[in-house]
Protein backbone atom coordinates (compact mmCIF):
# COMPACT_ATOMS: atom_id res chain seq x y z
CA UNK A 1 0.00 0.00 0.00
CA UNK A 2 1.15 3.47 -0.69
CA UNK A 3 -0.32 6.82 0.71
CA UNK A 4 -1.06 9.58 -0.78
CA UNK A 5 1.02 12.37 -1.17
CA UNK A 6 1.02 15.76 1.30
CA UNK A 7 1.00 18.37 -0.63
CA UNK A 8 2.26 21.20 2.00
CA UNK A 9 5.15 19.12 3.83
CA UNK A 10 8.07 17.55 3.20
CA UNK A 11 8.05 14.15 2.29
CA UNK A 12 9.57 12.37 0.01
CA UNK A 13 8.79 8.47 -0.84
CA UNK A 14 10.95 7.09 1.10
CA UNK A 15 11.89 6.54 5.11
CA UNK A 16 12.82 10.21 6.74
CA UNK A 17 13.40 11.01 10.51
CA UNK A 18 15.17 14.47 12.05
CA UNK A 19 15.51 17.36 9.82
CA UNK A 20 19.65 17.84 9.66
CA UNK A 21 22.06 20.57 8.57
CA UNK A 22 18.94 23.31 7.76
CA UNK A 23 19.87 26.63 6.76
CA UNK A 24 19.17 29.60 5.03
CA UNK A 25 21.33 30.72 1.42
CA UNK A 26 20.09 33.98 -0.54
CA UNK A 27 16.44 33.08 -0.38
CA UNK A 28 16.76 29.24 -0.64
CA UNK A 29 15.78 27.19 2.34
CA UNK A 30 17.73 23.79 2.64
CA UNK A 31 16.94 21.27 4.11
CA UNK A 32 18.84 17.65 5.07
CA UNK A 33 17.32 14.85 6.84
CA UNK A 34 17.57 11.35 7.98
CA UNK A 35 16.51 9.11 5.46
CA UNK A 36 16.82 5.74 4.37
CA UNK A 37 17.44 5.79 0.18
CA UNK A 38 16.56 2.66 -0.48
CA UNK A 39 12.93 1.63 1.58
CA UNK A 40 10.07 2.99 3.31
CA UNK A 41 11.82 1.61 6.53
CA UNK A 42 14.42 3.13 9.15
CA UNK A 43 17.92 2.04 7.91
CA UNK A 44 20.95 2.99 5.92
CA UNK A 45 20.52 6.35 7.21
CA UNK A 46 21.86 8.65 5.56
CA UNK A 47 21.31 12.74 4.65
CA UNK A 48 18.41 13.31 1.86
CA UNK A 49 18.66 17.04 0.20
CA UNK A 50 15.77 19.04 -0.58
CA UNK A 51 15.24 23.18 -1.42
CA UNK A 52 12.58 25.08 -1.52
CA UNK A 53 11.93 29.41 -1.75
CA UNK A 54 8.35 29.18 0.62
CA UNK A 55 9.39 26.19 3.31
CA UNK A 56 5.95 24.59 1.58
CA UNK A 57 6.63 22.92 -1.61
CA UNK A 58 10.44 21.14 -1.80
CA UNK A 59 12.48 20.55 -4.84
CA UNK A 60 14.36 16.59 -4.24
CA UNK A 61 18.39 16.78 -4.74
CA UNK A 62 20.22 13.31 -4.74
CA UNK A 63 20.96 11.70 -1.21
CA UNK A 64 23.41 14.61 -0.03
CA UNK A 65 25.82 12.37 2.51
CA UNK A 66 25.35 8.45 2.12
CA UNK A 67 25.81 5.95 4.71
CA UNK A 68 28.72 3.75 3.97
CA UNK A 69 29.86 0.25 4.86
CA UNK A 70 30.37 0.64 9.10
CA UNK A 71 29.09 4.04 9.45
CA UNK A 72 26.14 5.46 9.02
CA UNK A 73 25.61 9.23 9.21
CA UNK A 74 23.28 9.95 11.84
CA UNK A 75 21.73 13.51 12.44
CA UNK A 76 23.92 16.94 12.82
CA UNK A 77 23.64 20.44 10.92
CA UNK A 78 24.87 23.14 8.51
CA UNK A 79 27.12 26.29 8.80
CA UNK A 80 28.05 28.79 6.13
CA UNK A 81 32.22 29.23 7.04
CA UNK A 82 34.93 31.20 5.33
CA UNK A 83 37.03 29.15 2.99
CA UNK A 84 40.20 30.44 4.96
CA UNK A 85 38.94 28.09 7.80
CA UNK A 86 38.46 25.46 6.33
CA UNK A 87 41.66 25.59 4.39
CA UNK A 88 43.66 25.98 7.63
CA UNK A 89 42.71 22.21 8.99
CA UNK A 90 44.87 19.56 8.42
CA UNK A 91 44.42 17.53 5.39
CA UNK A 92 41.85 20.25 4.43
CA UNK A 93 39.99 19.33 1.18
CA UNK A 94 40.25 21.45 -2.07
CA UNK A 95 37.89 24.22 -2.21
CA UNK A 96 38.80 25.58 -5.92
CA UNK A 97 38.10 29.73 -5.34
CA UNK A 98 34.98 29.74 -3.49
CA UNK A 99 35.11 32.26 -0.81
CA UNK A 100 33.04 30.37 1.59
CA UNK A 101 31.83 26.64 1.74
CA UNK A 102 29.21 24.94 3.61
CA UNK A 103 30.33 22.31 6.15
CA UNK A 104 27.98 19.52 7.48
CA UNK A 105 28.47 18.28 11.16
CA UNK A 106 27.34 15.46 12.03
CA UNK A 107 27.45 11.91 14.07
CA UNK A 108 28.90 9.00 12.57
CA UNK A 109 27.15 5.80 13.77
CA UNK A 110 29.68 3.30 13.60
CA UNK A 111 28.73 -0.54 13.62
CA UNK A 112 29.62 -3.72 11.79
CA UNK A 113 32.71 -4.08 10.30
CA UNK A 114 33.92 -0.83 11.39
CA UNK A 115 37.19 -0.44 13.74
CA UNK A 116 34.84 2.23 15.80
CA UNK A 117 31.99 -0.22 15.68
CA UNK A 118 29.51 1.05 18.76
CA UNK A 119 30.76 4.15 18.85
CA UNK A 120 28.97 7.69 18.13
CA UNK A 121 31.78 10.56 17.45
CA UNK A 122 31.24 13.95 15.23
CA UNK A 123 32.48 13.80 11.86
CA UNK A 124 32.38 16.79 9.15
CA UNK A 125 31.95 17.41 5.54
CA UNK A 126 32.51 20.03 3.32
CA UNK A 127 30.54 21.36 0.40
CA UNK A 128 31.84 24.10 -2.34
CA UNK A 129 28.36 24.14 -4.66
CA UNK A 130 25.88 24.67 -2.04
CA UNK A 131 24.90 21.71 -0.68
CA UNK A 132 24.55 19.45 -3.67
CA UNK A 133 27.48 17.27 -3.32
CA UNK A 134 29.71 16.80 -0.40
CA UNK A 135 33.61 15.84 0.74
CA UNK A 136 33.90 13.94 3.89
CA UNK A 137 37.47 15.64 6.23
CA UNK A 138 39.86 13.23 6.13
CA UNK A 139 40.11 13.90 9.56
CA UNK A 140 36.79 12.20 10.51
CA UNK A 141 35.76 11.82 13.32
CA UNK A 142 36.73 15.54 15.03
CA UNK A 143 34.74 15.04 18.15
CA UNK A 144 35.06 11.20 19.65
CA UNK A 145 34.29 10.61 23.69
CA UNK A 146 34.75 7.04 23.05
CA UNK A 147 31.03 6.97 24.03
CA UNK A 148 28.08 4.93 22.46
CA UNK A 149 25.40 7.24 22.62
CA UNK A 150 27.29 11.07 21.76
CA UNK A 151 25.37 12.46 18.93
CA UNK A 152 22.85 15.00 17.03
CA UNK A 153 25.26 18.23 17.14
CA UNK A 154 23.82 21.54 16.02
CA UNK A 155 26.65 24.30 15.69
CA UNK A 156 26.35 27.69 15.32
CA UNK A 157 28.19 30.92 14.84
CA UNK A 158 29.10 32.77 18.34
CA UNK A 159 32.26 35.47 18.37
CA UNK A 160 34.44 34.76 16.31
CA UNK A 161 33.60 30.85 16.52
CA UNK A 162 31.49 28.51 16.64
CA UNK A 163 29.19 26.65 19.12
CA UNK A 164 28.09 23.34 19.20
CA UNK A 165 25.54 21.14 21.27
CA UNK A 166 25.24 17.91 21.68
CA UNK A 167 23.46 15.20 23.94
CA UNK A 168 25.41 11.91 25.64
CA UNK A 169 21.79 10.55 25.43
CA UNK A 170 21.69 8.10 27.90
CA UNK A 171 23.06 10.76 30.81
CA UNK A 172 19.71 13.52 29.91
CA UNK A 173 22.50 15.25 29.46
CA UNK A 174 23.50 18.39 26.78
CA UNK A 175 26.85 18.95 26.09
CA UNK A 176 28.27 22.38 24.91
CA UNK A 177 31.46 22.51 22.92
CA UNK A 178 34.07 25.06 21.36
CA UNK A 179 35.95 25.93 18.29
CA UNK A 180 37.79 28.28 16.30
CA UNK A 181 37.95 26.28 13.49
CA UNK A 182 35.10 23.36 13.12
CA UNK A 183 37.72 20.90 14.01
CA UNK A 184 39.48 21.67 17.21
CA UNK A 185 37.04 21.17 19.89
CA UNK A 186 36.88 22.27 23.28
CA UNK A 187 34.51 21.39 26.44
CA UNK A 188 32.72 24.42 27.62
CA UNK A 189 29.76 22.86 30.04
CA UNK A 190 27.32 20.26 30.38
CA UNK A 191 23.73 20.50 30.79
CA UNK A 192 21.20 18.24 32.68
CA UNK A 193 19.49 15.93 33.52
CA UNK A 194 16.84 18.24 33.95
CA UNK A 195 12.99 18.14 33.39
CA UNK A 196 11.95 15.65 31.43
CA UNK A 197 14.58 12.63 31.44
CA UNK A 198 12.70 9.78 31.47
CA UNK A 199 13.69 8.79 28.17
CA UNK A 200 17.09 9.47 25.25
CA UNK A 201 18.22 12.85 24.97
CA UNK A 202 18.30 13.77 21.27
CA UNK A 203 18.73 16.20 18.89
CA UNK A 204 19.43 19.51 20.94
CA UNK A 205 19.58 23.04 19.77
CA UNK A 206 20.40 26.53 21.31
CA UNK A 207 19.64 29.93 20.30
CA UNK A 208 18.40 33.36 20.86
CA UNK A 209 14.99 34.68 20.58
CA UNK A 210 13.71 37.90 20.46
CA UNK A 211 11.35 38.87 23.69
CA UNK A 212 7.97 40.36 21.89
CA UNK A 213 7.15 44.26 22.94
CA UNK A 214 10.54 44.69 24.27
CA UNK A 215 13.96 45.19 22.83
CA UNK A 216 15.77 41.92 24.50
CA UNK A 217 16.39 38.37 23.92
CA UNK A 218 16.80 35.38 25.72
CA UNK A 219 18.44 32.10 24.92
CA UNK A 220 16.29 29.03 24.26
CA UNK A 221 17.85 25.23 25.02
CA UNK A 222 15.35 22.94 23.37
CA UNK A 223 15.76 19.41 23.85
CA UNK A 224 13.93 16.05 22.39
CA UNK A 225 13.09 13.00 24.20
CA UNK A 226 12.07 9.51 24.20
CA UNK A 227 10.16 8.05 25.52
CA UNK A 228 9.32 10.28 28.07
CA UNK A 229 7.43 13.06 26.42
CA UNK A 230 4.48 14.84 27.66
CA UNK A 231 1.74 11.86 26.35
CA UNK A 232 3.75 8.81 25.50
CA UNK A 233 6.59 8.18 23.62
CA UNK A 234 8.39 11.10 22.00
CA UNK A 235 8.14 14.55 22.80
CA UNK A 236 10.41 18.31 22.50
CA UNK A 237 11.27 20.24 25.61
CA UNK A 238 12.81 23.50 26.14
CA UNK A 239 14.14 26.13 28.11
CA UNK A 240 14.50 29.88 28.44
CA UNK A 241 17.70 31.31 29.65
CA UNK A 242 20.82 32.58 29.03
CA UNK A 243 24.23 31.81 27.10
CA UNK A 244 27.65 33.41 28.21
CA UNK A 245 29.14 31.57 25.23
CA UNK A 246 30.17 28.50 27.19
CA UNK A 247 27.38 28.07 29.41
CA UNK A 248 23.61 27.64 28.99
CA UNK A 249 21.67 28.90 32.44
CA UNK A 250 18.26 28.34 32.81
CA UNK A 251 15.68 31.76 34.18
CA UNK A 252 13.39 29.05 35.53
CA UNK A 253 13.20 25.68 37.10
CA UNK A 254 10.32 23.50 38.01
CA UNK A 255 10.57 22.56 41.46
CA UNK A 256 8.05 19.79 41.35
CA UNK A 257 8.25 16.49 39.12
CA UNK A 258 5.37 16.93 36.99
CA UNK A 259 5.72 17.51 33.89
CA UNK A 260 2.90 19.93 32.88
CA UNK A 261 5.05 22.34 34.87
CA UNK A 262 7.81 21.78 32.68
CA UNK A 263 7.83 23.31 28.84
CA UNK A 264 7.05 21.67 25.88
CA UNK A 265 7.04 23.11 22.36
CA UNK A 266 4.11 20.97 20.89
CA UNK A 267 1.55 19.19 23.25
CA UNK A 268 0.86 17.37 20.42
CA UNK A 269 1.71 13.14 19.69
CA UNK A 270 3.89 14.01 16.66
CA UNK A 271 6.82 16.52 16.80
CA UNK A 272 10.05 15.39 17.30
CA UNK A 273 13.68 16.66 17.11
CA UNK A 274 12.83 20.07 15.74
CA UNK A 275 15.67 22.04 14.85
CA UNK A 276 16.04 25.65 13.72
CA UNK A 277 17.51 27.08 10.14
CA UNK A 278 21.19 28.54 10.64
CA UNK A 279 21.21 32.28 8.66
CA UNK A 280 17.12 32.99 8.92
CA UNK A 281 16.24 36.38 7.58
CA UNK A 282 16.56 39.18 9.51
CA UNK A 283 17.78 36.95 12.03
CA UNK A 284 14.27 35.03 12.40
CA UNK A 285 14.13 31.68 14.04
CA UNK A 286 12.38 29.34 12.09
CA UNK A 287 12.06 25.79 12.77
CA UNK A 288 11.30 22.53 11.07
CA UNK A 289 10.23 18.91 13.13
CA UNK A 290 10.07 15.57 12.52
CA UNK A 291 6.08 14.54 12.14
CA UNK A 292 6.89 11.10 14.08
CA UNK A 293 6.26 9.82 17.51
CA UNK A 294 9.34 6.45 17.60
CA UNK A 295 6.20 4.56 19.62
CA UNK A 296 4.64 3.69 16.25
CA UNK A 297 6.90 5.27 13.51
CA UNK A 298 8.10 1.59 12.50
CA UNK A 299 5.18 0.32 12.16
CA UNK A 300 3.08 2.95 10.90
CA UNK A 301 5.53 2.80 7.78
CA UNK A 302 5.73 -0.43 7.32
CA UNK A 303 1.31 -0.01 7.10
CA UNK A 304 1.98 2.51 3.89
CA UNK A 305 2.21 5.87 6.29
CA UNK A 306 4.21 8.69 4.39
CA UNK A 307 7.30 9.83 6.14
CA UNK A 308 7.10 13.79 6.57
CA UNK A 309 8.68 17.03 8.33
CA UNK A 310 6.42 19.30 9.95
CA UNK A 311 5.17 22.77 8.77
CA UNK A 312 7.84 25.59 9.47
CA UNK A 313 7.37 27.49 12.73
CA UNK A 314 8.77 31.00 13.12
CA UNK A 315 9.88 30.90 17.20
CA UNK A 316 9.81 34.24 19.24
CA UNK A 317 9.36 34.41 23.23
CA UNK A 318 6.51 35.98 25.05
CA UNK A 319 5.44 36.85 28.97
CA UNK A 320 2.46 34.33 29.82
CA UNK A 321 1.32 33.46 32.99
CA UNK A 322 4.25 35.15 34.63
CA UNK A 323 7.36 33.48 32.75
CA UNK A 324 8.69 33.21 28.62
CA UNK A 325 7.02 30.56 26.37
CA UNK A 326 7.84 29.80 22.96
CA UNK A 327 5.33 31.49 20.56
CA UNK A 328 5.10 29.78 17.26
CA UNK A 329 3.85 31.36 14.31
CA UNK A 330 4.13 30.10 10.75
CA UNK A 331 6.60 32.18 9.03
CA UNK A 332 5.52 34.64 6.15
CA UNK A 333 7.06 32.91 3.65
CA UNK A 334 4.68 29.64 3.64
CA UNK A 335 1.52 32.11 4.32
CA UNK A 336 -0.08 30.73 1.44
CA UNK A 337 -0.53 27.21 3.60
CA UNK A 338 -4.25 26.98 3.86
CA UNK A 339 -5.85 27.76 7.37
CA UNK A 340 -9.11 26.72 8.76
CA UNK A 341 -10.44 28.93 11.32
CA UNK A 342 -12.18 27.49 13.66
CA UNK A 343 -13.60 29.00 17.49
CA UNK A 344 -14.90 26.72 19.87
CA UNK A 345 -16.81 27.96 23.05
CA UNK A 346 -16.53 25.88 26.22
CA UNK A 347 -18.65 22.57 26.15
CA UNK A 348 -18.16 22.58 22.02
CA UNK A 349 -16.22 19.68 20.35
CA UNK A 350 -15.44 19.29 16.73
CA UNK A 351 -14.23 16.50 14.79
CA UNK A 352 -11.46 17.10 11.74
CA UNK A 353 -9.82 14.32 9.85
CA UNK A 354 -11.24 11.41 12.15
CA UNK A 355 -9.71 13.50 15.41
CA UNK A 356 -11.58 15.24 18.37
CA UNK A 357 -11.27 18.69 19.70
CA UNK A 358 -12.82 20.00 22.16
CA UNK A 359 -12.72 22.75 24.77
CA UNK A 360 -13.90 22.47 28.20
CA UNK A 361 -12.97 23.43 31.76
CA UNK A 362 -9.52 25.10 30.49
CA UNK A 363 -8.43 22.29 28.49
CA UNK A 364 -8.28 22.41 24.95
CA UNK A 365 -8.41 18.43 24.28
CA UNK A 366 -7.30 16.75 21.21
CA UNK A 367 -8.42 12.93 20.61
CA UNK A 368 -7.19 10.45 18.49
CA UNK A 369 -8.62 7.06 18.35
CA UNK A 370 -6.60 3.79 18.14
CA UNK A 371 -5.30 2.30 14.92
CA UNK A 372 -4.77 -1.35 14.75
CA UNK A 373 -1.08 -2.10 14.47
CA UNK A 374 -0.20 0.91 16.09
CA UNK A 375 0.80 0.85 19.91
CA UNK A 376 -0.11 3.88 21.69
CA UNK A 377 -1.70 5.49 18.88
CA UNK A 378 -4.86 6.41 20.16
CA UNK A 379 -5.48 8.25 23.65
CA UNK A 380 -6.18 12.27 24.58
CA UNK A 381 -3.08 15.15 24.48
CA UNK A 382 -4.72 18.07 26.13
CA UNK A 383 -3.27 22.20 27.41
CA UNK A 384 -4.82 24.33 29.54
CA UNK A 385 -5.84 27.09 27.40
CA UNK A 386 -7.54 31.03 29.29
CA UNK A 387 -11.31 32.16 28.18
CA UNK A 388 -14.31 31.40 27.54
CA UNK A 389 -13.87 30.26 23.81
CA UNK A 390 -10.51 29.09 21.73
CA UNK A 391 -10.06 30.52 17.85
CA UNK A 392 -7.94 27.83 16.56
CA UNK A 393 -5.78 27.76 13.27
CA UNK A 394 -6.32 24.48 11.84
CA UNK A 395 -3.41 23.10 9.05
CA UNK A 396 -4.91 20.08 7.28
CA UNK A 397 -2.69 17.94 5.11
CA UNK A 398 -2.95 14.54 3.65
CA UNK A 399 -2.29 12.24 7.04
CA UNK A 400 -1.36 15.45 9.33
CA UNK A 401 -3.06 18.04 11.68
CA UNK A 402 -1.33 20.85 13.16
CA UNK A 403 -3.65 22.87 14.88
CA UNK A 404 -2.60 25.86 16.72
CA UNK A 405 -4.30 28.47 19.04
CA UNK A 406 -4.74 31.55 17.35
CA UNK A 407 -2.12 33.40 19.47
CA UNK A 408 0.75 31.01 18.61
CA UNK A 409 1.14 29.34 22.25
CA UNK A 410 -0.23 25.75 22.01
CA UNK A 411 0.03 23.66 18.95
CA UNK A 412 -1.03 20.24 18.60
CA UNK A 413 0.87 18.31 15.71
CA UNK A 414 -1.03 14.91 15.35
CA UNK A 415 -0.42 12.05 12.63
CA UNK A 416 -4.37 11.31 11.46
CA UNK A 417 -5.68 7.83 12.18
CA UNK A 418 -6.33 7.59 8.37
CA UNK A 419 -4.25 7.78 5.08
C1 LIG B 1 16.33 11.03 16.78
C2 LIG B 1 17.47 10.11 16.40
C3 LIG B 1 18.80 10.82 16.59
C4 LIG B 1 19.70 10.08 15.64
C5 LIG B 1 18.78 9.76 14.50
C6 LIG B 1 19.04 8.45 13.82
O1 LIG B 1 15.12 10.76 16.15
O2 LIG B 1 17.40 8.93 17.16
O3 LIG B 1 19.25 10.85 17.93
O4 LIG B 1 20.80 10.87 15.25
O5 LIG B 1 17.45 9.75 15.02
O6 LIG B 1 18.22 8.28 12.70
Amino acid sequence: MSAAEPRWHLSPPIWINDPNGLIHRDGTWHAFYQCNPFGAHWGSMSWGHATSTDLLTWTPHPVALPGADGEDIFSGSCVAAPASVVASWPDAPALGDADEVLVAIYTSHYHGESPRAGIEAQSLAVSTDEGLTWTRYAGNPVLDRGSANFRDPKVFRHGDGWVMVTVEAEHQQVLIHTSDDLVHWSDASTFGPHHARDGAWECPDLFRLPIEGTDESAWVLTVSINPGGLHVGSGQQYFVGDFDGRTFTPRRMSDVEDPRTFDWLDHGRDFYAGVTFADGPDGRVIMLGWLGNWSYAHDAAEGGRRSLLTLPRELTLVEHRGRLVVRQRIPAEAAAVPVRRLRLLAGQSQEVDGITIAFADGRLEVRRPDVAGLSDFGGTAWAPVDGDAVELDIHADTGSLEIATADGLVWFTMATPHI
